[in-house]
């Protein structure tokens, strides 16, 4: 019985490890002026991404556009509009190395416009997601994750995609333990 308990804990312990080595958050979030959070220096999304990156022990890559989105709400607004009618697909600065090492890629973005943001198409785009799990989360002001969960299995058809997390951008950016109960809530919901 000993020698089974031992068993099943090293069997965890290696389950454990081989998601925080194998995983990755990636996620696009814009700083600036935002609806309901006044200016801000990180964005609401760029800190539920940290959250998940510390209770998973996953790496992090930031999509960081090439050209930046205004500073301003009301300009963004305009930007991310012509963008969608466009179909533009933004660059980022570099890519995420060793892209073959990770099999769970958390993607994360702020709903615009009841879309996922462009830049997110073009991170999607440049990656082969064959094989890989692929779990959604965003941040939001009322819309929850609109239609983004069913836009991503649409788009990485390769990918098993796990049921996402939307959390109020207020929230993630300003209520730290409400952030981390609702990341460790949805992880153990996952099997995570
Ligand atoms: C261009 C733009 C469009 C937005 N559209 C929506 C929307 O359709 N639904 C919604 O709930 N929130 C919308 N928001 C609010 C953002 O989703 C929310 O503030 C989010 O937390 C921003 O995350 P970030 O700081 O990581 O960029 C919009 C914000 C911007 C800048």
């Amino acid at each position: 019985m000993k020698k089974l308990i031992s068993l099943l804990i090293v069997a965890f312990m290696t389950m454990g490890a081989s998601l925080a080595e194998g995983a990755l958050v990636t996620y696009f979030s814009h700083t600036g002026e935002n609806y309901n959070v006044g200016v801000i220096e990180e964005g609401n999304t760029a800190k539920l991404a940290k959250v998940i990156a510390e209770q998973t022990g996953a790496d992090l890559f930031e999509i960081v556009p090439v050209v930046d989105y205004p500073q301003s709400y009301d300009e963004c607004l305009e930007a991310a509009t012509a963008e969608q009618r466009e179909g533009a697909r933004p660059e980022y600065v570099g890519d995420v190395e060793n892209w073959d090492q990770y099999d769970t890629i958390f993607i994360g973005y702020p709903i615009w416009w009841g879309e996922i943001p462009n830049i997110v198409y073009t991170f999607m785009e440049n990656h082969d997601f064959a094989g890989k799990t692929v779990i959604p989360f965003n941040t939001h002001e009322g819309s929850g994750q609109a239609h983004s969960q069913r836009d991503i299995e649409n788009a990485l058809p390769d990918a098993t995609v796990l049921h996402g997390l939307a959390v109020r951008g207020a929230t993630a950016q300003n209520d730290a333990d409400a952030t981390a109960k609702a990341v460790s809530d949805w992880l153990s919901g996952l099997g995570m």
